[in-house]
């Protein structure tokens, strides 16, 4: 059985003002086909796995907005007491097939993530799942275009064919690798270390997709993260707020993919992009013939390469290039594109002032 598990209860900052705490971007609709990427998300999985084998993970105060969203899409929505990061948030869910079904494959994915190739994504997904059932840990790589710090960055080892095993110089001029060893995995990177990655040729990004067996997940996990295992296996419907706060704040890819081995990865062939700020969504979404993403009552005129996002009163932009204006009822966001991953420090003052 193949479980698709959605992680939908990041916080999204960077698309302020439209991404807000209580409605964060995973919910937004940000192209013409009105679909949130939360939707987006769930209907790539439509082949992968049937209604009752789709899972979301969402926090509290999100539960909501989350349930309208998926409908019957999904069978179970896991709703944590607290955003903790990805780590609880998939030990969790892994706890919970434990019990149902540990012989299941989780394929865990982000809700804020843009894909165009939906076959190729699911003959990827196929392919992780061949090696997952090897008892890899599988990771999903990306084809780097800049030494971006936003992202994990993965070591490829030696090429394997679809039963995991290393494939020999001789063979690959037969048959092509189905994956790759991982030698080593660094989340999120400084400056220098990703220009270091880049020129050596030999590093993908994290997709930020997993695949392995619930079960040979949970016994390496509760190896790594013992006292996470454990404060998870205690859990009970009347202690698990009181148990969750308890457990450590921690992404995935720290608490065990840097640390775990057998290590796999699958590299994609599909065009891939973490919807992580404006510039991002500007790259995702239609554009117009100047290179605009424009959406709501908007007037522009001699602008290009642009965001005019409103969901608030009508904006006029004129002679602008590489720039983003956003504006909703309550706030306006105006900046150069190239500024986008500063959009968090407006929350930081926002959070100061209130
Ligand atoms: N349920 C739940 N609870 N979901 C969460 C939580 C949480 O506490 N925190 C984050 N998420 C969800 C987000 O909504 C998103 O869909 C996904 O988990 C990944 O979290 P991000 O916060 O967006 O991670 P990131 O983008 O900084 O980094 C990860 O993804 C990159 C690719 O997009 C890492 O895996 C990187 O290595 C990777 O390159
Ligand atoms: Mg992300």
């Amino acid at each position: 059985n193949i479980y698709s598990i959605i992680l939908c209860g990041g916080s999204g900052t960077r698309l302020w003002p439209l991404s807000r705490k209580s409605f964060p971007k995973q919910f937004l609709s940000l192209g013409s086909d009105k679909k949130s990427l939360l939707q987006l998300s769930l209907d790539r999985v439509k082949n992968i796995s049937p209604p009752k084998n789709r899972w979301i993970v969402t926090a509290k105060g999100q539960e909501d907005i989350c349930s309208k969203q998926v409908g019957s899409n999904a069978d179970r929505i896991i709703i944590e007491p607290e955003a903790r990061n990805t780590a609880p948030a998939i030990a969790l869910t892994a706890w919970q097939l434990m019990k149902e079904d540990p012989e299941s494959i989780m394929v865990i994915l982000s809700s804020d993530h843009s894909i165009q190739n939906v076959r190729s994504f699911e003959q990827t997904i196929y392919d992780a799942v061949h090696l997952a059932k090897q008892n890899f840990f599988v990771t999903v790589g990306i084809q780097p275009t800049y030494p971006a710090t936003g992202f994990g960055y993965i070591e490829q080892g030696l090429p394997l064919d679809i039963e995991g095993n290393i494939l020999s110089p001789q063979k690959l001029t037969e048959t092509s690798a189905t994956g790759y060893s991982v030698r080593s995995f660094r989340e999120k990177p400084n400056q220098a270390a990703a220009e270091q990655f880049l020129r050596t040729q030999k590093y993908l990004w994290n997709a930020g997709i997993f695949v392995w067996k619930t079960k040979t997940f949970w016994n390496a996990f509760s190896h790594i993260q013992a006292e996470t295992a454990s404060l998870i296996e205690s859990i009970t419907p009347d202690n698990l707020a009181e148990v969750y706060s308890k457990i450590e704040n921690s992404p995935i890819d720290i608490a065990f993919i840097e640390q775990t081995s057998h290590v796999a990865c699958v590299p994609a062939n599909f065009d891939w992009n973490d919807v992580g700020s404006w510039s991002a969504v500007r790259e995702c979404f239609e554009q117009d013939n100047q290179g605009n993403n424009v959406s709501g009552d908007v007037f522009h005129l001699e602008t290009k390469n642009s965001i005019i996002h409103t969901t608030g009163p009508f904006v006029s932009v004129i002679g602008m290039e590489n720039v983003a204006v956003v504006a909703t009822n309550d706030a306006v966001l105006v900046m150069p594109l190239n500024r986008s991953q500063d959009v968090k420090k407006t929350i930081q003052y926002l959070e100061t002032k209130n």
